[in-house]
């Protein structure tokens, strides 16, 4: 089994994950840049103990069909950074549905992959953060995540949650736990958005990125 240290080019997948939690603007909101911190501090720390690196089946889905536009559209952004490293740990990845039952529109246009977890690649008990890539005009239908806080990174593309707004790359999106959101993408492009949940072990090791429909409409 490899050391985070080994794996040169999912060092720097973490560190430029670290950098955009670092660098990116909470636009003013308490909640938001505590998560923020919270991210960093998590990370920080399982970098510092040298995680090893999990062997992973990679997987590929028909939503990859658009992972090499959502890359290079992404390149042109300011989070190109972290979408610059990711290019080298592509190939590796292991994209999933996460549902039993995948709704019918989103079995070509969706899926996540997984960078760090109880599951690895990169272990931890204490953070997941992964990639959710869309194809254009796709809508993820209403979830919430029970104990989780999640954020999502815009990296390539444009997507709107819960009709509340329009996000382009660089844009930070947050949901505490069990608040139900819903997120649709624009007509033309592929989207790709980073993610990273804190929570307890507990509950980090228990969820995946499937949804629970939320129990009232929010669209
Ligand atoms: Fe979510």
């Amino acid at each position: 089994m490899s050391k985070l240290s080994d794996q040169v080019d999912w060092h720097y997948v973490m560190r430029e994950f670290w950098n955009v939690y670092r660098f990116s603007s909470a636009g003013g909101s308490k909640p938001i840049r505590s998560h923020q911190r919270e991210v960093r501090n998590r990370l920080s720390a399982e970098m510092e103990g040298d995680p090893p690196v999990l062997v992973r089946e990679p997987k590929t889905l028909p939503v990859c069909a658009w992972l090499n536009r959502a890359l290079d559209q992404g390149l042109l952004e300011r989070t190109a950074p972290l979408v610059r490293a990711l290019r080298h740990v592509t190939d590796e990845l292991t994209w999933m549905y996460g549902y039993e039952r995948v709704p019918r529109g989103l079995i070509r246009k969706y899926g996540y992959a997984e960078l760090m977890g109880p599951d690895g690649p990169v272990a931890s008990e204490r953070l997941i953060l992964g990639l959710v890539l869309f194809g254009p005009r796709c809508t993820y239908p209403a979830h919430s995540h029970h104990g989780i806080s999640e954020s999502y990174i815009c990296l390539s593309g444009v997507v709107s949650e819960s009709n509340a707004g329009v996000y382009a790359p660089g844009s930070l999106l947050f949901n505490p736990p069990s608040k139900a959101h819903r997120i649709t993408t624009g007509d033309f492009e592929p989207t790709l958005l980073a993610y990273a949940w804190t929570g307890t072990s507990d509950k980090l090791r228990n969820q995946k990125m499937g949804f629970t429909r939320a129990p009232h409409r929010t669209n």
